[in-house]
């Protein structure tokens, strides 16, 4: 099926995407993508768990969309000389009709880091720098079986009124069973059903204020 989703500017300048094969949802806040991203999935889960003094840092993403999070971790790591092992999972890659205008790169540079992350191949690993390892999944998140845990999830499914099985216990439980003990989970999501399906699997909740539109958003942390 040929993708038909299409680009469309948010509030801090940089595009989004809105899906058509998800019904019109968007692939990030419409107030903000990289704002959104920084917030929600950099400050809030790489940050924070770098400041509890790890210095090789392993993120596993539900959803690899655009990139956009990808690229941000890898400029991370550049900007804080820290190792990182990424992996995501996507079912339904976007076309490269699409990647390829997304002004991600404008702003933010590194245009051949982020072209390789869509353009290299799935389920294999590779080494894009010393520092950044990276490893995409051509999978639904269902099926997807990992042979390692993780420090950080980046929990970036389209919202609960659009999947909502992807917030269920099912596969949150295995976002639990993926992390190691002290790792964290972050969403932009803070809805109290997500947040109470989060706590029957055993994460400790913390709501934090949101991006730009959004009051709260949700840290989970494995503690064992
Ligand atoms: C909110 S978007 C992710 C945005 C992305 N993190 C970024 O930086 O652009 C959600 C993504 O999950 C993917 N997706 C939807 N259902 C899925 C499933 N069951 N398994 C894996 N990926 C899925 C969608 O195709 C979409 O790319």
């Amino acid at each position: 099926m040929p993708d038909r989703s299409v680009i469309q500017l948010s509030g801090d300048g940089s595009h989004t995407v809105v899906s058509k094969i998800f019904e019109d949802v968007t692939y990030h806040s419409r107030h903000g993508a990289i704002a959104e991203s920084n917030i929600v999935f950099i400050d809030a889960g790489l940050k924070y768990h770098f400041e509890k003094g790890k210095d090789n840092i392993s993120i596993f993403e539900m959803g690899f969309g655009t990139g956009l999070n990808a690229l941000l971790s890898f400029l991370w790591s550049k900007e804080n000389k820290i190792r990182i092992d990424y992996q995501t999972v996507e079912a339904y890659p976007i076309d490269a009709t699409v990647f390829n205008n997304l002004n991600y790169t404008d702003i933010l540079g590194e245009r051949q880091v982020f072209e390789s992350f869509h353009n290299l191949d799935w389920n294999q690993s590779h080494i894009i720098t010393v520092l950044f390892n990276f490893k995409k999944h051509l999978s639904l998140i269902e099926d997807l079986s990992l042979d390692k845990c993780f420090d950080v999830v980046f929990y970036d499914a389209f919202a609960p009124s659009s999947q909502p099985h992807l917030w269920e216990l099912p596969i949150l439980n295995k976002m639990y069973q993926i992390l190691n003990d002290g790792g964290v989970l972050v969403s932009y999501c803070a809805q109290g059903a997500f947040k109470r399906n989060l706590k029957s699997c055993g994460f400790t909740i913390e709501s934090i204020p949101g991006p730009p539109g959004k009051r709260e958003m949700t840290r989970a942390i494995k503690i064992t």
